[in-house]
């Protein structure tokens, strides 16, 4: 193919681009495009290459149907030579003294040996993090009631701590889906980790391995797969999350890699049919210019808010599916009910993860916590239904204390999930800060085991927790750190003057 030609393809009916020499046909990916398919059209007939690394490492061409590459340049020396884009500086002067107040924090952020919780490391990233990057992290659907909740609902679980036991050793380490940890945390999956950092996944990766903990690798990531696995040290074990491409060889040839580079589960996530409304992320969005979504300020095209990214069309039959293409062991992300818990082991998944994504999905539903103790209670109560089989159960969300990790242990939990928490410690100090984060609830986790009267995570059970305020309390506080660093959502600004 020869550039001329490629060039007419510069339209929504035929929109052809070039990246890294390869020709794609992206005319029925333009509507699909989670980035809206503005900025694809503005490249349409032209080599894309350099805008196209900027946002995405050169595996999300996986994300592709095979058949779009259409075919290679045949004569890349007529390509027109990109000049650098001019940046024009259209801020206004509000905007202009707030960055340079932003600036001015960064310079004088406290020294990491100053940190002493994880709230400390939420309090520096949302005054020191791009408020665009900050709006995409910190950002929950509509009102954000679930997303506090997440965190507020720990608070209403309270200890009843055994006293006059030896605790002069406390051992914290656990196996998740049979891979040792040192502590029952992970990393949950956050897609574009790198806004916050520029080593993003990388530095998640790096931290995970010196501080033995997993890291579940998301599907989204802004470096490659192998890029991550490639930091990670060789026999660190690491998880996957998958959001399920409606295109099954797709899917197929993403898990195979996964396995290939030996991956030990696959988390495949269930509650996102269709994105949630992040109100926050879609003003800042607005306000940077880059938001090409419709009038009404939806995230996606109108109706059109499915792609193929992301099959509508996931059933509890596709679990077999799954188990039909790969041996890695597999967990549902995203379950909220106890019938699906059932559910999940009657489709022999070998887990689940309670979570909500973090309050980025449907709005008031209940905090994994609460949704855990339920779950458990109900496995207790029909101890048949577990009988004979190998089922670990996660939770995710507003976890920011050692307390929250063990309450969730003490409520059938194997191991409890961190999204937000470590992107902030990340964000304001790198890899570092991640390590630091993970010392410092590891800290918490053993001066609360000792409190607790317990040496091992295995002498865990119900009995140490009190649930009576868990259901009766919503809409209680998550305490006033958590409540000075939650940063509410905006009302709609007026224009600026220039
Ligand atoms: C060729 C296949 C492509 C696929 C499969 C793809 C996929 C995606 C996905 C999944 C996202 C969501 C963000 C994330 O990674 O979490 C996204 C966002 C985005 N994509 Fe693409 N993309 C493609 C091509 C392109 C091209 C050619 C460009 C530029 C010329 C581009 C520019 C962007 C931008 C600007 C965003 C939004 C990022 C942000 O606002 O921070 N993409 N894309
Ligand atoms: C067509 C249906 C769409 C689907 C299925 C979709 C799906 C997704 C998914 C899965 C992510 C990864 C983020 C996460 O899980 O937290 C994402 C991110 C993103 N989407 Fe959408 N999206 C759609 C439409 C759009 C449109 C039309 C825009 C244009 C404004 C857009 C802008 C973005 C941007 C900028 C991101 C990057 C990070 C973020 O803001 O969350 N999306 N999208
Ligand atoms: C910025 C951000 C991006 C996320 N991206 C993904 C994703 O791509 N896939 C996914 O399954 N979950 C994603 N999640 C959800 C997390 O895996 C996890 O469920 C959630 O963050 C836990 O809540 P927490 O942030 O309060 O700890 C994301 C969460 C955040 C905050």
């Amino acid at each position: 193919m020869f550039v001329e030609e490629i060039a007419t393809h510069n339209s929504a009916e035929s929109c052809w681009l070039i990246i890294d020499g390869k020709v794609y046909d992206l005319t029925d990916f333009l509507d699909e495009h989670p980035g809206g398919k503005k900025i694809i059209l503005k490249h349409a007939g032209t080599d894309a290459t350099a805008e196209f690394d900027k946002f995405h490492p050169r595996d999300t061409l996986n994300f592709l149907a095979p058949e779009c590459c259409i075919g290679e340049v045949e004569d890349p020396e007529n390509l027109p030579q990109t000049e650098e884009e001019e940046v024009v500086d259209d801020s206004t002067e509000e905007e202009r003294v707030a960055e340079e107040a932003r600036l001015d924090r960064i310079a004088h952020k406290p020294d990491l040996s100053k940190i002493i919780n994880l709230y400390d490391f939420e309090a520096v990233a949302r005054t020191t993090m791009d408020p665009n990057g900050f709006a995409y992290y910190s950002s929950g659907t509509e009102d954000e009631i679930t997303l506090r909740e997440n965190h507020n609902a720990f608070k209403r679980v309270y200890f009843n701590p055994r006293v006059l036991v030896d605790v002069t050793d406390v051992d914290q380490t656990t196996t998740m889906l049979g891979s040792p940890a040192a502590t029952p945390l992970y990393i949950s999956a956050t897609a574009m980790g790198k806004i916050g950092h520029e080593d993003g996944e990388l530095a998640l990766a790096r931290a995970a391995g010196t501080t033995g903990i997993i890291q579940m690798v998301p599907n989204l990531g802004l470096f490659g797969f192998d890029e991550i696995v490639d930091a990670a040290q060789p026999d660190q074990p690491l998880w996957f999350q998958l959001y399920v491409n409606r295109n099954k060889e797709i899917v197929k040839r993403i898990v195979r890699a996964a396995e290939t580079r030996g991956v030990k589960a696959l988390f495949v996530t269930v509650d996102a049919p269709h994105v949630g409304k992040r109100e926050k992320d879609m003003r800042s969005k607005f306000l940077a210019g880059r938001s090409d979504s419709d009038d009404n300020g939806n995230h996606g095209d109108g109706d059109k808010k499915t792609s193929a990214l992301i099959d509508t069309a996931l059933t509890w039959k596709d679990v077999a599916w799954f188990r039909s293409i790969t041996s890695m062991k597999i967990v549902l992300k995203g379950i909220q009910t106890v019938q699906d818990a059932v559910l999940a082991v009657q489709h022999h998944a070998d887990g689940i993860v309670i979570s909500n994504h973090g309050g980025r999905q449907l709005e008031t539903v209940r905090a994994p916590i609460e949704v855990l103790a339920d779950v458990n209670a109900y496995f207790k109560q029909h101890p048949e239904i577990l009988a004979g089989k190998q089922f670990e159960m996660f939770i995710d969300g507003g976890v920011r204390r050692g307390s929250d990790v063990l309450k969730a242990i003490c409520l059938g939990a194997r191991g409890v999930g961190l999204g937000r928490a470590l992107l902030y410690a990340m964000a304001g100090y790198g890899q570092e800060g991640v390590e630091k984060a993970v010392a410092i609830l590891k800290d918490e986790i053993v001066m609360c085991m000792r409190l607790l009267g317990v040496t091992s995570l295995n002498q865990l059970d119900e009995s140490y927790v009190d649930l009576a305020a868990l259901k009766g309390g919503r809409g209680s506080s998550g305490g006033a750190l958590f409540d000075n660093v939650y940063e509410p959502m905006g009302v709609v600004k007026f224009k600026a003057r220039l």
